[in-house]
């Protein structure tokens, strides 16, 4: 993919949450989760897992919040995980698993996949449905589909000038 059609496709992404029931082919899949296993971690420490959820019962599972209903209607939604090992994956561990979801999320879009993230759920909840292990952080949930919808209205985006400081705050 050319430079500058890649920054396009990041700069205009937008959350889908209406996906087509057409699977996500398997190659396309083994792509993204080959850019989270890919993803750079502190100290390399790695300390990610990540849960597919394919059935309709694990999406269903996972549908119950009031902003997350439209899971169930993704091709598959991974659960990230954090499981921590050392002082280095303690500090880093969720940073780390996120970096990994979004190298996914940017891995599905540069193919066509839409995605969204997932923060509506209850990590004690996932954590018994799913088996995670008690010391392991929920970090979030993403989903992913071939896109049913082109969002119209245009994201609400803070302007530069009330984020970026220049040498000091
Ligand atoms: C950590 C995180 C949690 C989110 N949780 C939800 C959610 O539970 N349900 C939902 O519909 N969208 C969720 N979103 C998507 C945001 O609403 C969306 O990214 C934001 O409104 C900007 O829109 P855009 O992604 O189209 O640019 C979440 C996004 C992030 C980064």
């Amino acid at each position: 993919m050319r430079l500058l059609s890649c920054i396009d496709k990041i700069l205009y992404r937008r959350s889908i949450r209406r996906y087509k029931k057409t699977p996500v082919p398997e190659g396309v899949k083994a792509k993204i989760l080959e850019a989270g296993r890919l993803a750079p971690s502190a100290a390399n420490r790695q300390p990610w897992h990540f849960i597919i959820c394919d059935d309709a019962a694990s999406k269903e599972k996972l549908s119950k919040g009031r902003w997350s209903g439209f899971i169930k209607d993704s091709a598959f939604a991974i659960i990230g995980v954090s499981l921590p090992f050392d002082d280095t994956s303690r500090k880093f561990g969720v940073i780390d698993t996120t970096i990994a979801l979004q190298n996914m999320v940017l891995a599905a879009e540069v193919q066509g996949v839409g995605t969204c993230w997932v923060g509506d759920y209850r990590e004690d909840e996932v954590k018994k449905e799913f088996g995670i292990p008690a010391e392991a952080t929920v970090v979030c949930i993403v989903t992913f589909g071939l896109p049913d919808e082109k969002p119209g209205s245009p994201r609400k985006s803070k302007p530069l000038a009330q984020m970026v400081h220049v040498e000091k705050w």
